[in-house]
């Protein structure tokens, strides 16, 4: 059953259209990135998910329940970790899980909890309150809130937003650890590094509209390339080739496909090997993809 489906999704404030029919699916056990710049309409269709808005138009379906004729059941499949932090005054971060699992009618599974806690490096902090906590460890608090009611579909906005480096590499982990538990994903972010390496499958939102959906490696093997720059010792004859950027006396760039193999640029563009001093390879990334497709001309 498709863990999430959104059709013909419109939201306008006033006359501002600031999502324009949008319509995508998500399958199971996949993570779902969703890229776009800022004001993209990227939280206005997550925060819809969860119905703290509604659409003017069009469904959004998650295991084939309408959230907004069975919005408690649906919501019961879903965990949401929100862009904004939440403050919750003077309740300690034990207490903010136990309740949030009482809302949904659960009792706290201890274990599960430990575990959770554990995970997001929380475990030491539990007893503390939660205007106690860091900006980070809100955000990570606000990952374990969202897990607690064991749910089958995650929705992260911006969930590493804050973190720091070495915290975000464990979330990765974390979240690939969920992926493998047959986790489904939905994640934002403007890490761009994050999305390539969690995400199965990337939506790319300009100005509300959903202008490209395709698996990550498809978008950085047709929009992304590799960036040669030979240092040169001494300068070289002309060189003529179609991946040619730029020849100056002490350098030269070219722009390869990422699987273009060196030896093959070597052989065609005619470089002297004894003219090389060093090489460094730029290889493409989905910021070069998202660069591309941004300032596509429509
Ligand atoms: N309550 C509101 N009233 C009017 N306009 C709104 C409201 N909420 C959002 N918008 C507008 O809708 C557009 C989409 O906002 P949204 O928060 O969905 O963007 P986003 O893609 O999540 O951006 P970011 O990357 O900055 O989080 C923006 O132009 C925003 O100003
Ligand atoms: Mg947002």
């Amino acid at each position: 059953m498709t863990p999430l489906k959104i059709t013909h999704f419109e939201k306008k404030y006033g006359k501002f259209v600031a999502v324009d029919d949008v319509s995508f699916a998500i399958k199971p056990g996949e993570v779902f990135g969703f890229l776009g710049p800022n004001g993209a309409g990227k939280t206005t269709i997550i925060s819809s998910i969860v119905t703290l808005q509604a659409p003017t138009k069009g469904s959004i379906e998650v295991f084939g329940i309408d959230v907004r004729k069975n919005p408690d059941l649906a919501k019961s499949f879903i965990g949401f970790v929100p862009q904004e932090l939440i403050h919750y005054g003077f309740f300690s971060v034990e207490e903010i899980l136990k309740f949030h699992a009482n809302y949904y009618g659960m009792k706290v599974d201890k274990d599960h909890l430990r575990y959770l806690l554990e995970k997001l490096h929380l475990w030491h902090h539990r007893k503390k309150l939660v205007n106690q906590l860091s900006g980070g460890m809100k955000r990570r608090l606000l990952i374990v809130k969202a897990l607690i009611h064991q749910p089958k579909i995650l929705l992260l906005d911006e969930p590493t937003a804050g973190v720091d480096s070495e915290l975000r590499a464990s979330l990765w982990d974390f979240i690939q650890e969920l992926k493998e538990n047959a986790m489904s994903i939905l994640l934002t972010t403007h890490y761009l590094e994050e999305a390539e390496r969690l995400c199965d499958r990337i939506g790319i939102l300009n100005h509300g509209r959903l202008q490209r959906v395709d698996s990550t490696e498809k978008l950085l093997k047709e929009h992304s390339s590799k960036k040669i720059t030979l240092i040169l010792s001494k300068p070289a004859p002309p060189i003529t080739h179609p991946r040619l950027i730029r020849q100056s006396d002490h350098d030269v760039n070219f722009n390869i496909p990422n699987e273009m193999p060196l030896n093959l640029l070597f052989k065609e563009a005619k470089i002297p090997l004894e003219n090389i001093q060093d090489i460094t390879i730029k290889v493409g990334t989905l910021e070069d993809v998202m660069h591309n497709l941004l300032n596509e001309k429509a």
